[in-house]
């Protein structure tokens, strides 16, 4: 069942009752108090689809470059993705203002000064991302979910991958053939739980 009214997750500006709370995230490296609100996704806990992202999908590495968390929500890929690569820029970008918000102070309580959190259409043209994670919106529906895939993962730099989480139920299979056919050669890094854990790489010359 789609959702796509105003006070979805990923509408631009959810009008559903701001109910603040202040959630935690502990992996093995890093412990995040994450301020959440309504209007949100899963503002109750860390999705656990985003957990095993950040368990067991790919490390960024620590080097100056420019990361991208696709659909920022309230910032735990992006803050993780910071705390790992203290060198690397993560670009947290999110259609919903409220998350961006959130994001954003979730990010200087941490004291993450390398998060830049933007709506979509405020990242510069000419940065391209070195590697791309993601929970993304599979909500959104098909179409929309692969023309926003195809504007950010076309934006990658030489050698970059892309680590997405997608429940298998919402149809993790079906996007990595997508993927396959867009040129981007896609694997099953993990499967768990009900999730994929998807592997693309974005540069299939790259090492050639
Ligand atoms: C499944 S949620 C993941 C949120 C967060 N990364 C997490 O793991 O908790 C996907 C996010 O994508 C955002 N989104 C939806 N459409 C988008 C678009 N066109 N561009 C950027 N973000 C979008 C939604 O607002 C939502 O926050």
């Amino acid at each position: 069942v789609q959702d796509r009214g105003p006070g979805h997750y990923f509408s631009p500006s959810p009008d559903s009752a701001s109910r603040p709370r202040t959630i935690e995230l502990t992996l093995p490296d890093v412990h995040l108090q994450l301020q959440t609100d309504a209007g949100t996704f899963s503002p109750g806990a860390v999705d656990a689809g985003t957990k095993l992202l950040l368990l067991e999908g790919a490390a960024p590495v620590d080097q100056p470059s420019q990361l991208l968390d696709l659909g920022c929500g309230y910032g735990p890929v992006a803050l993780v993705l910071a705390h790992r690569a203290p060198q690397a820029t993560v670009w947290a970008i999110d259609v919903n203002e409220r998350a961006r918000d959130l994001c954003r102070r979730n990010a200087e309580a941490h004291e993450l000064a390398n998060v830049r959190v933007a709506a979509p259409d405020e990242v510069p043209d000419d940065v391209r991302f070195d590697g791309v994670w993601s929970n993304p919106p599979i909500r959104i529906g098909k179409q929309a979910l692969h023309d926003l895939l195809a504007r950010w993962l076309g934006r990658a730099a030489p050698g970059a991958r892309a680590h997405l989480v997608v429940q298998r139920h919402l149809g993790a299979d079906s996007l990595a053939r997508w993927l396959d056919e867009q040129g981007w050669p896609t694997h099953r890094a993990r499967s768990r739980g009900g999730y994929r854990l998807l592997d693309v790489v974005l540069d299939p010359g790259a090492g050639a």
